[in-house]
C-alpha cells in the first residue's frame, strides 16, 4: 500500500454508460456500447481485452478525440477537479471546443502506442515538451526548457541535457516513450490515459516502461487508465481490472480477484492464454477459441456466447446478461454467474449526478 491508495476511493474519472458508434454507409460499429468506468486518484486502472474490442475507441472518447465516422453518441464522463467544485461532464463538450481544448494535455494527458505518429519529426524534444507547458502555464521559453530538462530526468531519461535538443528520429523507441510521457506529465494531470504504450517495445524496454508508470503513480497520485491486450502486463501494473469484450465490460474488479478468482469465461480464457497464468499444459499455448464477430453484427444475447465454452442455448443467445456484483468493486456481466444485480446505473452511490 501507498500513501496514495489509502485514500484512493477518490474518484477522479467516472465514466457512466459511453457509446461511441462509427456510422458507415451500411453498419453502424458498435465500437463501445454501454462502457462503466472509474479512474481513483493514485491507483491504475487497466483495460484489457483483444485487438478490436473497443478500448482505444474509450479512451479517445474521453477526451473527444475520436475521428469522423466516429462519435461519442450516448453517456457520460464525468471529470472530478480538485477539492470541492462541480465534475464536468466532457462527453458534453463539443470536440473542438475551447473547453476541451483546455482539458487535454492539462487536466487529462494520453500517451499512445506509437510515439512516432505524436511527435512532430522538425521539431527537438525540449521544443516540444516546452510547446505543451507553454500552451496551457505561459512559461517563457528559457523556463520551459529548463523545466523539459527536469521531466526528462523525471522519465528517467540519461543525459536529459542533451537528448533535450536532440530530435525523436535520433532516439530510441524507448526513448521516444519517455518523451511521450515527459509531454503528457508536463502539466501534471490528475489522469493519465495510456493505450498500450509498451506494445511496440522490446520485452526490456517494456519492463522499464512498466516501473516508470508504477513510480509515476505511487508519486503523483495521478489516476492512470492503462491499456493493453497483455494479461501478463495487467499483472505487473495494475490495481483494479476491466475486461472488454466488444464494446463492453465484461468484467472487473481488484487486480488479485481478477486474478485469483475469475468469473467470466472471456476472462479465464484471457488469463489461460497466457503461460505464466494458465494452467501450464504441455506443448501448445492455449488461445481462445473462436474469434471475435464483425463489430458491425453483434450476436444477440451475451455478446460472448458466440466463443464461449459455457454458453447455454435458449439463454444466453436470447437474454442479455445484466451486471451483477458478487463483491466489493466487482462486476461481471454473465447469465451463467449468480449474485446480487447492479441497479440500474450502478453499485455505488450516485453522487456525479
Ligand atoms: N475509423 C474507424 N472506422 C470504422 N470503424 C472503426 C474505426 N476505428 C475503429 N473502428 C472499429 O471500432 C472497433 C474498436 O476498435 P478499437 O477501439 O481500435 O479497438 P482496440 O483498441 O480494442 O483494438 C473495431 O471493430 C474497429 O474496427
Ligand atoms: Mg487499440
Amino acid at each position: 500500500m501507498t500513501e496514495h491508495t489509502d485514500t484512493a476511493e477518490e474518484t477522479v474519472l467516472d465514466i457512466r454508460g459511453l457509446r461511441t458508434h462509427f456510422l458507415t454507409d451500411d453498419s453502424v460499429i458498435r465500437a463501445v456500447d454501454g462502457v462503466d468506468l472509474r479512474v481513483h486518484r493514485g491507483r491504475t486502472l487497466c483495460v484489457v481485452g483483444e485487438s478490436g474490442c473497443g478500448k482505444s475507441a474509450m479512451a479517445r472518447s474521453v477526451l473527444q478525440l475520436v475521428e469522423p465516422p466516429g462519435r461519442v453518441v450516448d453517456g457520460h464522463v464525468f471529470l472530478r477537479p480538485d477539492g470541492a467544485g462541480e465534475p464536468v461532464d466532457l462527453a458534453a463538450l463539443g470536440p473542438t471546443s475551447r473547453e476541451i481544448r483546455a482539458v487535454r494535455g492539462n487536466d487529462v494527458a494520453m500517451v499512445f502506442q506509437e510515439p512516432m505518429s505524436s511527435l512532430s519529426l522538425v521539431h527537438t524534444v525540449g521544443n516540444q515538451i516546452g510547446e505543451a507547458l507553454r500552451v496551457h502555464t505561459g512559461l517563457s521559453r528559457k523556463q520551459a526548457r529548463a523545466r523539459s530538462v527536469e521531466l526528462l530526468e523525471r522519465v528517467r531519461v540519461p543525459g536529459a541535457e542533451r537528448v533535450v535538443d536532440s530530435y525523436p528520429f535520433q532516439l530510441s523507441g524507448g526513448m521516444r516513450q519517455r518523451v511521450m510521457i515527459a509531454m503528457a506529465l508536463a502539466c501534471g494531470p490528475r489522469v493519465l490515459i495510456a493505450d498500450e504504450p509498451t506494445t511496440a517495445l522490446d520485452v526490456t524496454t517494456q519492463a522499464q516502461i512498466l516501473d516508470l508508470f508504477a513510480d509515476l503513480r505511487r508519486d503523483s497520485g495521478m489516476g492512470v487508465m492503462f491499456i493493453t491486450h497483455d494479461m501478463g502486463v495487467v499483472a505487473e501494473i495494475a490495481d483494479e481490472v476491466a475486461v472488454m469484450y466488444l464494446g463492453t465490460v465484461v468484467e472487473q474488479g481488484p487486480v488479485d480477484a481478477i486474478f485469483h478468482d475469475p468469473q467470466h469465461p472471456y476472462t479465464r480464457a484471457l488469463l489461460e492464454a497466457v503461460p505464466r497464468f494458465g494452467a501450464a499444459r504441455k506443448g501448445r499455448l492455449p488461445t481462445i477459441r473462436g474469434s471475435i464477430p464483425d463489430p458491425g453484427d453483434q450476436p444477440s444475447g451475451c455478446v460472448f456466447r458466440t466463443r464461449c465454452p459455457e454458453a447455454v442455448e435458449g439463454l444466453c443467445d436470447t437474454t442479455v446478461p445484466p451486471v451483477t456484483v458478487p463483491g466489493p468493486g466487482r462486476r461481471i456481466r454473465c447469465l451463467l454467474r449468480e449474485g446480487p444485480t447492479a441497479p440500474a446505473d450502478s453499485e455505488e452511490t450516485v453522487d456525479a449526478d
